[in-house]
């Protein structure tokens, strides 16, 4: 398939087109509330959805969002096509760019995508893998752009792990010109290469990207706190370990005081409520973390739309 349109990173995307999913998402979002239906723009295409990891919003916003633009998705788990276990992954790219229209497969290895991506004759998207989690922050983008009407010059605060959902975060700040701040314990920093990446990105949006170890003074002006789980999936053995390093960067609402009083706080979910966030912040009023799970339908519409060229 010639000039393919894979959706792999953040990274991969200019500010312009970042934006154009973004509006389309909303015009969809909007047209939904409003009428419960979109227009069938995926009329007769179909999505694999391939799954290395459990899921839940990812998988049923996927399959939502494909249903409600007319097109059609299907599920296949771990135990199914065992991706590069039972079958090489350039194997498995070829044979199902035969049936579908496009793959969104969540994996383990980064790399895992990026040769999905190479082999398929289809658009590949990525819907987590170990580096990055590009899905997560488009709704993030939408979920904050809808909150205060713009995203440049905004300040948003990563406190925890420098984990999958971290680089892509911080990625879109960078290219949207919002200023990223990451803090956590030493030695869980984001990539140093994704850091990088993200410093030449703000350095073209006019944003700016800091890495600390305080987490007060780190969301001294926040108007986002964001926050992830401590123990990522395919972690598990490092647990123990984790569980110790953590705790001084929980999201509570002594730290949510010491941020501006118009800050909002997200999380991707799954939640480990009482360790990363407490319940009160989680459920307390600067939170927009369900607004911000429903916006995963809203968004993954604006990237199918922009995958599929329509
Ligand atoms: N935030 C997110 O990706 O959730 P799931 O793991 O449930 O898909
Ligand atoms: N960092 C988390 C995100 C889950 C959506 C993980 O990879 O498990």
């Amino acid at each position: 398939m010639a000039n393919k349109r894979d959706f792999l990173a953040i990274a991969d995307f200019s500010a312009a087109e970042l934006w154009r999913m973004l509006e389309r998402a909303l015009e969809l979002k909007r047209e939904w509330m409003r009428y419960r239906a979109n227009p069938p723009l995926l009329a007769g295409k179909s999505l694999a959805m391939v799954f290395q990891k459990p899921s839940l919003r990812t998988r049923v916003s996927f399959e939502m969002a494909m249903q409600h633009l007319g097109g059609y998705a299907f599920y296949l788990g771990p135990q199914e096509i065992g991706l590069g276990k039972r079958e090489a992954i350039s194997d498995v790219a070829r044979v199902l760019a035969g049936y579908v229209d496009a793959i969104m497969a969540r994996v383990f290895d980064h790399e895992h995508v990026v040769e999905l991506a190479r082999w398929a004759e289809v658009p590949v998207i990525n819907g987590l893998s170990d580096y990055n989690h590009p899905c997560q922050a488009m709704a993030d983008m939408l979920t904050i752009y809808e909150h205060f009407g713009k995203i440049a010059g905004l300040h948003i605060v990563f406190v925890g792990d420098g984990n999958n959902v971290a680089v892509s975060l911080m990625h879109a700040a960078a290219k949207l010109g919002a200023h990223f701040t990451w803090v956590g314990p030493e030695g869980y920093e984001p990539p140093a290469a994704a850091v990088e990446q993200a410093r030449a990105f703000a350095a073209e949006s006019g944003s700016t990207i800091r890495l600390l170890h305080d987490p007060v003074a780190a969301v001294a002006d926040a108007d986002v706190i964001y926050t992830d789980t401590w123990v990522s999936m395919g972690q598990e053995e490092e647990a123990q370990k984790r569980l110790q390093v953590f705790p001084p960067y929980q999201v509570n609402a002594e730290l949510v005081a010491r941020a501006k009083p118009t800050a909002i706080v997200m999380h991707c979910l799954p939640a480990h409520r009482g360790y990363e966030i407490t319940d009160d912040v989680m459920d307390g009023p600067q939170s927009v973390v369900f607004q911000q799970a429903h916006n995963r339908l809203h968004a993954q519409k604006g990237i199918l739309v922009e995958v599929f060229g329509v």
